[in-house]
């Protein structure tokens, strides 16, 4: 009768182990699948914005582009006027300027891969820190955000120069992986 019961008790643990281990088995495989899934929805959401950037580079590239003041400032104050200021003037502790920004107005690389992916503080100009986070624009039209970075370079720094589309375009190719918004010290780190 004991020895029964201790028979029984063994086969018993020998169950628990074999479930444990079927157990693990099973969620290690789960986990697995849930990243390979993971892994493809990703690759199949970057492919469909290669495949969306390819079409507008072939658009934009035999298309004629003219810099539009009037739609620059449209779209500027529909998507940028809320936080730098109808005069690009900005919040001060919150928002940067963006009149006499020597970020508008230097390399056009910085500005354009701001408007697209955003910006997350903190960062000092004229002795004032902001530490806030701007949203990137790269699903809007790679000539509505031309409008916008000529309209932001004319009018609120002196930089006359045009900026086509197909220069927007290049850019969101070469960074079509990013998901973050940028700190200024990858900002800093940009030489093109
Ligand atoms: C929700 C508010 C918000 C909106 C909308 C917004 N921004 Fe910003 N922007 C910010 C913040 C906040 C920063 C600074 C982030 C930081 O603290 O590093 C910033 C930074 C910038 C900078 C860098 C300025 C500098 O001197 O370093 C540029 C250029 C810029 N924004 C342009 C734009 C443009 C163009 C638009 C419209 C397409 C826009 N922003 C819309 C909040 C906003």
């Amino acid at each position: 009768m004991n020895n029964e019961s201790l028979e029984q008790q063994n086969e018993h643990a020998k169950k628990t182990k074999r479930y444990v281990a079927i157990s693990l088995i099973l969620m290690f495989m789960l986990s697995v699948y849930v990243a390979w899934t993971m892994s493809q929805n990703y690759r199949k959401e970057e492919s469909q914005e290669r495949y969306r950037l390819t079409s507008l580079y072939k658009e934009s590239n035999k298309n004629e582009y003219t810099y539009d003041q009037s739609q620059g400032r449209e779209l500027y104050q529909k998507l940028c006027m809320e936080c730098h200021g109808d005069q690009g003037q900005g919040k001060p502790n919150r928002y940067p300027p963006l009149l006499n920004s020597q970020i508008v107005g230097g390399n056009f690389q910085i500005p354009l891969r701001i408007i697209l992916h955003g910006q997350v503080g903190p960062i000092m100009r004229d002795d004032i820190q902001y530490n806030d986070k701007m949203p990137g624009f790269k699903k809007i039209h790679p000539q509505d955000i031309a409008h916008i970075l000529n309209y932001i370079r004319s009018e609120f720094t002196q930089i006359q120069e045009s900026i086509h589309p197909v220069e927007v375009i290049k850019t969101q190719v070469k960074t079509i992986d990013r998901k973050n918004a940028y700190t200024e010290e990858e900002l800093n780190q940009i030489k093109e």
